[in-house]
């Protein structure tokens, strides 16, 4: 090879470089341009599924909420009950530490859903109720835990349903559950019930103030209630309760 014809086979290798990066880099955008296509796409599809799964998740409370409201419109006097005492129970929850999910929420919701199932009879009785009439009001855990029973997105609403009425001394129902066997959120709501059933009236007796409830829930930790719970619930002062009442009703 002269020394000129390798000038000229240089010229070309260099052209012909030059050309393959050139194709190389169109190459490149042409992915890279895909690349964010793809990118675009899917933001759009998370950014729907969130959508969708948001709607669902208003479409649960709604259902809940007037699944809840079912129950209470029978009772005039515990009207916004459900609502008060969820927010209770997710105040003292939070004072706890316990994380409190959805499903556990619409299960304070709908604690008492299982009473569609007691006669006004029993349920408005002003006075003591015979055996088998205590026997009834006292089957509502179970009967509202079978009425969610084939609702898989309330799995975890439905032990705060079948357990809310147990005690931390194992004296409670249905299932006689003592301390840590009885669900955390179940523990939790029964202080956030109790706190409600006091300073409400009710046909058989009338409402007393925040302090007097505190003082028959101390009263009752280790024996009605558990005991970490209530310390919990006594972190919290009485006009943070009065605010949650206030902003339900
Ligand atoms: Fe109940």
């Amino acid at each position: 090879m002269t020394p000129s014809t390798r000038a000229t086979h240089g010229k070309d290798t260099v052209a012909s470089l030059r050309a393959r990066l050139a194709r190389l880099e169109r190459e490149a955008a042409v992915r890279q341009r895909q690349l964010e296509h793809y990118a675009a796409d899917l933001r759009e599809i998370f950014k729907q599924e969130r959508n969708r799964a948001q709607e669902l998740r208003r479409s649960y409370k709604a259902t809940v909420l007037a699944l809840a409201n079912a129950v209470e419109a029978r009772d005039a006097y515990t009207g916004k009950h459900a609502q008060r005492v969820a927010a209770y129970g997710l105040r003292i929850a939070h004072a706890a530490g316990i994380a409190v999910d959805p499903q556990v929420e619409f299960g304070f919701l709908l604690h008492d859903i299982g009473k569609v199932a007691v006669p006004d009879a029993i349920l408005f009785k002003p006075g003591p109720l015979t055996q088998e009439e205590f026997a009834l009001m006292t089957a509502h855990p179970t009967i509202g835990s079978e009425i969610l029973r084939h609702i898989d997105f309330l799995d975890d609403a439905k032990t705060v349903v079948r357990n809310h009425h147990e005690c931390w001394d194992g004296t409670g129902y249905p299932d006689g559950l003592a301390a840590e066997a009885i669900p955390v959120h179940a523990r939790v709501f029964a202080v956030a019930d109790a706190l409600d059933a006091l300073t409400t009236d009710r046909p058989y007796r009338e409402a007393v103030g925040w302090a007097e409830a505190r003082e028959t829930i101390r009263e009752a930790a280790g024996t009605q209630f558990d005991p970490a719970i209530v310390a919990a619930y006594d972190t919290i002062p009485d006009d943070a309760f009065a605010r949650i009442r206030e902003g339900v009703a």
